[in-house]
């Protein structure tokens, strides 16, 4: 993959600070596609299709890109398509060749979403529920945060959860038995964060600290998913976003899926968090369905479904 991180720069502050993201996308954006070029041998000739994120997102960022497309597709005279960022997650298990089942119960689950869909087709997508503050990954992020593990903590924490006690630490399962499909991960941030301060809190292990804390969000969000299926009836389960490279998650998943007779999709490990190769994928759906968009093609920070 080329890529560029931009860990380094958000890593002082804790998390992605918005002005700074657009500074580095604008900095890296060409040299990133030369060497992109260089690495495939693929000529800007020879591409057939530009597919560029338009929403939601950090605006700046995407004003970046979208400057990048259009300017691309106006030089080489190739075709635009407009793609929102969700769209792109929830077609991602169709990477490398995965097969997506529909109608089927989605679950979007990353540093800045937890979603419920019912999706009946690739371009017909239900929200049956979201998060009401904040992602899965904000929690894990923010407790790795305090743990010093870094940022994004995901990948580190999911190393160190699986030799640890998932039963050592007693934390909340939030809106676990509510009867709607929202999520809410607040009250069990605070709660970890709370707990780390304690005293048994400051020798507690941090493998065991990890695990009770990836159990507690898996445990929610399994039982949402359960209740998303349960109550649309569908025979299929599909699962994306940055978190969906967890393994507890998966483990779990495949588990159930496998009892229950049900058709699991979900990214290979490799592509959670592989933005580009899920916009390419559902541009190039939305492309053959027919859509075509043009140069008054906009970006917008919130989620707008077309
Ligand atoms: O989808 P994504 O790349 O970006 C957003 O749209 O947010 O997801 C990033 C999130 C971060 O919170 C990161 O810590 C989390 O995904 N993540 C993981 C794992 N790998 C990445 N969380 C748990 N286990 C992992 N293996
Ligand atoms: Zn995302």
């Amino acid at each position: 993959m080329v890529s560029q991180d931009q860990e380094e720069f958000h890593r002082e502050y804790g998390g992605v600070v918005p002005e700074i993201a657009s500074r580095i996308h604008l900095e890296v954006i060409n040299p990133l596609f030369t060497q992109l070029l260089k690495k495939t041998g693929i000529a800007p000739e020879q591409i057939d299709l530009v597919a560029v994120t338009s929403r939601p997102g950090l605006l700046g960022s995407l004003l970046i890109g979208m400057t990048f497309a259009k300017t691309f597709s106006l030089v080489y005279k190739k075709p635009i398509v407009g793609v929102n960022h969700l769209k792109g997650h929830l077609l991602s298990p169709g990477l490398n060749g995965g097969q997506i089942e529909y109608p089927n119960a989605s679950l979007i689950v990353s540093g800045g979403h937890t979603d419920l869909f019912k999706v009946n087709s690739s371009n017909e997508f239900e929200m049956l529920g979201a998060t009401r503050d904040d992602a899965a990954g904000e929690v894990i992020d923010k407790l790795g945060r305090t743990l010093g593990l870094g940022f994004p903590a995901g990948m580190k924490m999911d190393k160190l959860a699986r030799d640890g006690n998932p039963d050592s630490v007693e934390l909340p399962r939030p809106m676990i038995k509510s009867d709607d499909l929202d999520f809410s991960f607040s009250g069990l941030k605070t709660a970890a964060v709370i707990y780390l301060r304690c005293d048994a809190g400051k020798s507690i292990r941090q493998k065991d600290f990890v695990a009770s804390l990836e159990a507690a969000i898996v445990d929610v969000l399994i039982a949402k998913l359960k209740s998303a299926v349960k109550k649309t009836g569908v025979k299929a389960v599909n699962v994306a976003g940055g978190v969906s490279a967890n393994s507890l998650l998966r483990n779990r998943l495949a588990e159930w899926c496998e009892n229950e007779n049900l058709k699991l999709s979900i990214p290979p490990i490799e592509y959670c968090m592989d933005n580009g190769a899920m916009i390419a994928l559902a541009g190039h759906s939305a492309f053959l369905s027919g859509h075509r968009d043009d140069m008054s093609l906009d970006c917008m920070a919130v989620c707008e479904w077309e």
